[in-house]
């Protein structure tokens, strides 16, 4: 009992003295070892009484020591102290990077459309890449997209298996499944489809061996080009300012006929020309047209009930009009300083 009114005055002035206190009571040769030593004489009927109190006693001089032990490291530690249940500083957030920035931009407006989103494998077999587009086994169209190879097949192109140079082969994968056995679609298909795709060419500012694209595609009855003229104005609007125009010039692909490229008034001088648009007035920035009957018969579409329009663009692109990048490694080399600057428009 007379120990126990003791405890609540034990006093230590710093780590040491804390110490000696545990050393004094709670070590082997410490006082509350020796009382247990006497324990052994406690008569038989006081024993429990006499045993509740010496670990109430031991309980005590325990809690005692850690306060004080805790007050003496807060107190003692000025500065540099660790205090590990803090917060560390300063916090470094990460920033998105520029291409998920731009591409979700793009996903964001097509999606206020009505398009919505599809994905694909990037590792893809010849069929949905070339054949399902339209690209016949020996044309020359099939060396417009420098293809890597993941195997060759040695007498049917078809069962080549390669890196998907362009998201087109998701649309493939779409129009498969949207069908009834008699080519009648199940629903409007209405995708964007974003991804990365791949092409075998010499790393320069200007070139990569992958890069990114959205490519959308709408089929229906009764699509026409208009309807595609119009979503791309719209998109373009949404993308680089109320007051963009946009021309579309001929072009080919072996998937759409008529094919077109689509330029923008340039955002800089606003068409009056410039060093930026090579004072044409005008960038160019996605290709499209009307989805190929070859393509939807290929992918066991009804071409005679249904027609439909396709674009595509390069997310790179678009980045590098946006935000003037001028170097393509940029966005694969990680490097914090160019990242950080995109902060802003995450
Ligand atoms: N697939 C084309 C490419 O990779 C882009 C495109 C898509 C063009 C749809 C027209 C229509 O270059």
């Amino acid at each position: 009992n007379e120990l126990l009114q003791q405890v609540d005055s034990l006093e230590a002035k710093n780590a040491e003295e804390v110490e000696k206190l545990r050393l004094k009571y709670l070590s082997k040769n410490g006082e509350l070892n020796e009382l247990m030593k006497d324990f052994r004489n406690v008569p038989a009927e006081q024993k429990k009484e006499v045993g509740m109190k010496i670990n109430e006693l031991k309980q005590r001089i325990t809690d005692r020591i850690n306060a004080l032990r805790e007050a003496c490291t807060t107190q003692e530690s000025g500065d540099e102290a660790i205090d590990l249940t803090r917060t560390p500083y300063p916090i470094q957030l990460g920033t998105r990077h520029p291409l998920t920035i731009v591409t979700n931009e793009i996903i964001d407006i097509f999606s206020r459309m009505g398009f919505v989103l599809a994905d694909g494998p990037e590792v893809e077999d010849d069929l949905h890449v070339f054949t399902r587009m339209n690209f016949a086994a020996d044309h020359p169209a099939r060396d417009m997209q420098d293809t890597f190879f993941v195997s060759q097949h040695p007498n049917d192109v078809t069962k080549n298996i390669l890196l998907r140079s362009h998201t087109s082969s998701v649309q493939a994968r779409v129009m498969e499944n949207m069908h009834t056995e008699d080519g009648k679609l199940t629903g409007p298909i209405r995708v964007i489809c974003p991804g990365r795709v791949y092409r075998n060419e010499a790393i320069t500012a200007r070139a990569h061996c992958f890069f990114h694209q959205v490519e959308g595609l709408y089929i229906d009855k009764n699509v026409s080009f208009t309807d595609l003229k119009q979503v791309l104005l719209s998109f373009a609007r949404e993308m680089f300012g109320a007051d963009t125009k946009i021309r579309l010039r001929p072009s080919y692909f072996p998937f759409t006929e008529p094919s077109a490229e689509m330029d923008i008034s340039c955002f800089i001088c606003g068409g009056e020309g410039c060093g930026f648009c090579k004072h044409t007035g005008w960038v160019e920035i996605l290709g499209c047209g009307m989805v190929d009957p070859n393509v939807l018969e290929q992918c066991g579409i009804d071409s005679k009930e249904y027609s439909g329009y396709a674009f595509g663009m390069g997310v790179e692109r678009i980045t590098n009009l946006k935000y003037r990048v001028s170097d393509l490694r940029m966005f694969s080399e990680n490097d914090t300083r160019f990242l950080e600057e995109f902060q802003a428009a995450d």
